[in-house]
């Protein structure tokens, strides 16, 4: 039983996604057994307990310093003893001591096809105003690895998702999130929890 800690933000609709995908049996061989937002009034925290998963926020506000911040967040992580850590709409720099504590064991996504929109000020709302000022017909989101730089580590899976004559960047976010992250996010999980997908030497490796 793979043992999923995630780290949310926001809303948590990708952590909604996961919820949902284990209690309806497509994701297997997978328990949820702990949600940390670096925000404590958050709705993605709300989703958690009515999931009857432990939630807690760990803010930055409470700490004097990042340092001590990190190392409240990686303790608080190690309690929960988790195979694997998912980051779904987090928007904290993971502590470089946890990208190390836990290589190869982290995953992350992100609201574009990566190398497209992203790294440092690429989060959330930005992402999609950038597509858009860009004039793309095709984005979607991307599944990956968790490596020291923002965005970089090895791709594990991607979906497009056709832009339309109009869009907004909120309606953009929308449909990204319907048609690919909270897909993506799920599947990849689930991939993980049953050996089908796993990182060797950098590198995102199929099981046969
Ligand atoms: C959204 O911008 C989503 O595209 C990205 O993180 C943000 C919050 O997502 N992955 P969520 O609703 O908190 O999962």
């Amino acid at each position: 039983m793979l043992r999923v800690v995630v780290l949310v933000s926001g809303g948590g609709t990708n952590l909604q996604a996961i919820i949902d995908a284990v209690a309806a049996g497509s994701v297997t061989n997978t328990e949820l057994v702990g949600v940390i937002s670096n925000n404590k009034t958050v709705k993605s925290l709300e989703r958690a307990r009515s999931a009857g998963i432990p939630a807690v926020s760990v803010s930055p506000k409470d700490y004097a310093d990042r340092d001590l911040f990190n190392e409240a967040l990686l303790a608080k992580v190690d309690e929960l003893q988790p195979d694997l850590v998912v980051l779904a709409g987090f928007l904290v720099a993971i502590p470089p001591a946890m990208v190390e504590r836990y290589s190869g064991r982290i995953i992350n996504i992100h609201p574009s096809l990566i190398p497209s929109f992203c790294g440092v000020g690429y989060y959330g709302l930005k992402v999609h105003e950038r597509a858009l000022e860009r004039g793309v017909k095709v984005t979607g989101a991307t599944v990956h690895f968790v490596t020291e730089g923002m965005d970089e580590g090895p791709i594990i899976a991607q979906k497009p998702v056709l832009v339309e004559e109009g869009d907004t960047p909120e309606v953009l976010q929308r449909r990204v999130m319907e048609q690919a992250e909270w897909i993506l996010l799920p599947q990849a999980i689930d991939d993980i929890a049953n050996g089908r997908i796993r990182i060797e030497n950098g590198k995102v490796v199929q099981a046969q």
